[in-house]
């Protein structure tokens, strides 16, 4: 077959879906608060020439000839890495948030030792200790929660926990916490019972990077993240450390869990970094932040529960058991009308997770198209209009066809 043909030409079926997929992002209301739509620039890099390169070892030190454009890359996307989050150690390889939170682990912990993070019903990661994922696998596991009153992290509750299970790492960070992490008293816990600390900043690695979040950076000896949820680059993963750690989690990522790096990945990795340092970066995050607010706060007044009172961040969970709904049927009849959001279990759910009471919100993929705290208003009246009629399919094409002119507004990815 000829290798320059355009992919209409080889493969319409798929060239078809990821046409469909780009009229879904741009004529819907992207709410999953772990999305965000990256920039044209990461996007080049991301499908460049790099993902043909072979590079396993680190650069300087490769097991294959022909790496020294991609070892300009990965220098680049280090040394960014480190200047922007102010971290002695970076390694970009990692695939994914999940492989990052496991090169840590496998770096400091042997099979059986004692692992403690956030239950993933109180808005923890499946890589938190969770029973199906490794990391609740090959690890003991200690779980804690959030304060049932609160619905924040309790952290006198979480040191009682610590003190009795001495755990070798206590985890912090979560997928659906919408309040600031105190991570000085974290260490704090972590020092009194001699464990390690990792932060997982995978959700809120933007707002840090900005100072809208406290660092982690200088309390936690392992930091991770994904860098694709508010920090807008592509899929995948990354791991800070202090110097002393930097060896071994290398040697964790590659030869330990991976084979060959993902240059293209980690070019594009290299370009958000940059992306990231600038004003314009910080403006955008400001205003995901005063977005959640905005949309919380409305829809608080259109009478919904929003769990623990309100939002600092990017995210808040919307308690639709108060309504009488689950979030199953709310998260349906959302998608019907255009805007997708996840159903997620709240603090104390009576519902198991595959029908959950609470809806995760979160406003990072709207503030990248524009969307400002007028167009929260809108969003708001939107989503309340389907969740008083979720079963009301007239309802719903009306608000499909608001949310289609909406977004109209607000152009994303230009038609191919
Ligand atoms: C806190 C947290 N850690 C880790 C991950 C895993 O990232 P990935 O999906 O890239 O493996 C996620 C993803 O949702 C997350 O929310």
């Amino acid at each position: 077959m000829d290798r320059n043909l355009p992919l209409a030409q080889v493969d319409p079926e798929i060239h078809a879906a990821i046409n469909a997929e780009r009229r879904r992002q741009n004529e819907g209301l992207e709410l999953i608060a772990s999305e965000n739509f990256v920039s044209r620039a990461v996007m080049e890099a991301a499908g460049s020439v790099m993902t043909n390169k072979y590079a396993e070892g680190y650069p300087g030190k490769r097991y294959y000839g022909g790496c020294d454009n991609v070892d300009v890359a990965e220098r680049l996307a280090i040394e960014r890495a480190r200047a922007l989050f102010g971290a002695e150690h970076a390694n970009v390889q990692p695939h994914s948030g999940s492989s990052a939170n496991m090169a840590v682990y496998f770096a400091m912990l042997r099979p059986g030792d004692k692992l403690m993070g956030l239950d993933l019903a109180c808005g923890g990661h499946l890589t938190h200790g969770h029973r199906l994922s490794y990391s609740g696998r090959d690890f003991q596991v200690v779980s804690y929660g959030v304060n049932r009153e609160t619905e924040r992290l309790d952290y006198d509750e979480i040191a009682e926990i610590a003190r009795r299970e001495r755990p070798k790492l206590i985890v912090c960070g979560a997928s659906a916490y919408s309040r600031v992490i105190d991570f000085p008293r974290f260490r704090a816990i972590a020092d009194e019972v001699g464990a390690y600390l990792m932060a997982d900043i995978a959700h809120i690695a933007g707002l840090v990077v900005t100072g809208l979040h406290p660092s982690p950076v200088p309390h936690a000896h392992f930091v991770t993240t994904t860098t694709h949820k508010t920090l807008r680059g592509p899929r995948a993963g990354l791991v800070l450390c202090k110097e002393e750690f930097a060896k071994e989690i290398d040697k964790s990522v590659f030869p330990g869990l991976q084979g060959g790096p993902l240059m293209h990945i980690i070019a594009a990795k290299a370009v958000a970094f940059r992306e990231a340092a600038t004003p314009a970066f910080a403006s955008y995050q400001r205003q995901i932040v005063a977005n959640a607010k905005r949309l919380s706060e409305r829809l608080a007044g259109h009478g919904l529960r929003i769990v623990s009172g309100g939002t600092d961040n990017h995210v808040f969970l919307l308690d639709v058991g108060s309504i009488g709904l689950t979030g199953k049927v709310a998260e349906k009849a959302l998608d019907h009308a255009g805007i997708t959001a996840n159903k997620n279990t709240i603090p104390f759910d009576p519902q198991p997770p595959m029908v959950a009471s609470g809806v995760r919100i979160g406003t990072p993929a709207i503030s990248s198209r524009g969307m400002a705290e007028a167009e929260m208003d809108e969003v708001a009246q939107l989503i309340h209009t389907v969740l008083r009629a979720p079963e009301d399919e007239a309802t719903l094409s009306a608000v499909k066809a608001q949310v289609a002119a909406l977004c109209s507004r607000f152009p994303l990815y230009p038609e191919s």
